[in-house]
């Protein structure tokens, strides 16, 4: 059956089956559901085939729509979801919390309500909540379940087995939830939530939107407040989130703690009060900035482009992709600036463009922390060397980020280098494509290359576009709707 088909019954069917189709790769012990579906590879091309066109709509953000379903779960009554990413990340995670006690329908396109449990209130689960690709959902879970009197079993597929889980336990455990199981600070991972958690102050080790949201979620749990302090500042959404559930919460600026860096005062103090009543609300879920990069980028690199992205997420913590774009000289117009549901929108009109190399601040990477694959793309298209700092959170991605975005380049004949911990790109205003890319079961790799194919001199194959799905159901018909050639 051709890729779109199968993508398309799979879109089709996994809301419809009410997540139980929601697809695990995993190979685990997970218990009597049987939602084990193992999916071959689907191997896809990418050719050159003229300018790309249109106005499109890309899925709902992944980072929002998870939390979404996570603080739904943890309000009182029913919270709804407009414009739900129904990716496979958000579909497992939605499966899990079902499993954790929730209520969660889908009653049309995109839209979803949840019939939370209250802060504290999960039930113990039957069996292993199994995360499938995403770890945006597990660690997210393991602070939600880390303040409640219960204990559960978590896993994921291959990728997400071989992530670090122990950055996330450390704060967890010093509110007192126990690690029970767990090979290596690895999943699969039995995590014993607090029966009596305390407030903490968590300074995260690493810039991680993960492991703060993780703490602040468990923190939900204990009395008094919880504080994390982040030297630079990752994406505000579980924080924002919480408030509009109905929980105090406060951020302050506080100066920054660079290790041999200047000084700088865009750290955060991020302090939530806990034990408090989540309301149930409306979440509107903006377009994921991380998702219309691809087509954006694709229309920058293919001659004669012009294409309109709707209602693209601008949340400042979010955009420095587009920053970096603009640097190189991309022409990216946003129309239509307007506030949706909390967040920062706008429409984008892209129009393809010559690009220049240019150097990207450490300081930048969390702004843009999921745009690395496809910006040393557009690098490689680039006149001029383009290098990139500070990329150490890359190898602990869905695959070793940095590694494969470079056997992207190399596999398709373009000059590119790690040295430390940054990528260097010669750009030289083409590149000659014909490579076979694999994809390491990380979906940004897989879109990253076919857009890489969709403007090379010959086309660029990747091993298994499968993963797609994971962020980004319906990428292969959004991007023919505007004249790409995938096949
Ligand atoms: C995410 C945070 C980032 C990002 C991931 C989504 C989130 O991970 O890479 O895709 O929703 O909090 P880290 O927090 O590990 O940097």
């Amino acid at each position: 059956m051709p890729f779109a088909d199968r993508q398309k019954r799979r879109d089709d069917g996994l809301p419809l089956a009410m997540i139980e189709g929601a697809r695990h790769r995993a190979v685990t012990a997970a218990g009597p559901d049987k939602v084990h579906m193992p999916i071959d590879p689907i191997p896809l091309t990418a050719r050159r085939n003229g300018p790309l066109r249109g106005t499109v709509g890309v899925p709902g953000d992944k980072s929002i729509s998870i939390r979404a379903l996570i603080l739904g779960a943890l309000a009182v009554g029913k919270t709804r979801i407009e414009g739900m990413l129904e990716g496979e990340d958000a579909l497992n995670t939605a499966k899990a919390l079902q499993e954790l006690g929730a209520g969660i329908e889908r009653s049309g396109e995109r839209q979803w309500s949840i019939h939370g449990v209250g802060v504290g209130g999960f039930a113990e689960p039957g069996h292993a909540l199994n995360f499938g690709n995403s770890g945006t959902g597990c660690r997210l879970t393991l602070g939600a379940v880390a303040g409640c009197p219960i204990t559960a079993t978590f896993d994921g597929d291959a990728s997400l087995r071989s992530r670090p889980m122990q950055r996330v336990l450390d704060p967890l455990q010093r509110i007192g939830a126990r690690t029970l199981a767990s090979a290596d600070g690895r999943l699969p991972l039995t995590l014993a939530g607090a029966r009596d958690p305390l407030p903490i102050v968590f300074r995260p080790p690493v810039a991680s939107a993960q492991l703060k949201s993780a703490t602040l979620l468990a923190g939900l749990s204990a009395p008094g407040e919880t504080v994390v302090i982040e030297a630079e500042p990752t994406r505000d959404h579980t924080e924002k989130m919480l408030a509009h559930f109905g929980a105090q919460v406060r951020v302050e600026a506080v100066p920054g703690e660079p290790a041999g860096g200047e000084a700088h005062n865009r750290g955060r103090r991020i302090t939530l009060v806990g034990q408090p009543e989540l309301n149930p609300q409306l979440v509107a879920v903006p377009a994921d900035p991380s998702s219309a990069a691809f087509p954006l980028v694709a229309a920058l690199l293919v001659p004669g482009s012009e294409v309109i992205l709707n209602g693209v997420m601008m949340n400042p913590l979010r955009t420095g992709l587009l920053a970096t774009l603009d640097e190189m000289g991309a022409a990216i117009e946003r129309l239509d600036e307007r506030n949706q549901g909390g967040e920062d929108v706008a429409d984008l009109r892209i129009r393809a463009s010559a690009l220049r190399g240019v150097e990207v601040p450490a300081a930048r990477a969390p702004s843009m922390i999921d745009e690395y694959p496809v910006l040393a793309v557009a690098a490689a298209f680039a006149e001029g060397t383009t290098v990139m700092r500070g990329l150490k959170e890359l190898r602990v991605k869905e695959s070793d980020r940095l590694a494969a975005t470079a056997a992207l380049l190399r596999e398709n004949g373009v000059a590119v280098e790690i040295a430390g911990d940054d990528l260097i790109v010669e750009g030289n205003g083409r590149a000659p494509g014909g490579g076979l890319v694999t994809t390491h079961m990380d979906h940004r790799i897989a879109m990253a290359a076919l857009v890489m194919g969709l403007a090379s001199d010959k086309p660029v194959k990747i091993d298994d576009g499968t993963f797609i799905a994971t962020s980004f159901p319906g990428f292969v018909e959004l991007m023919r709707s505007l004249g790409a050639d995938l096949s």
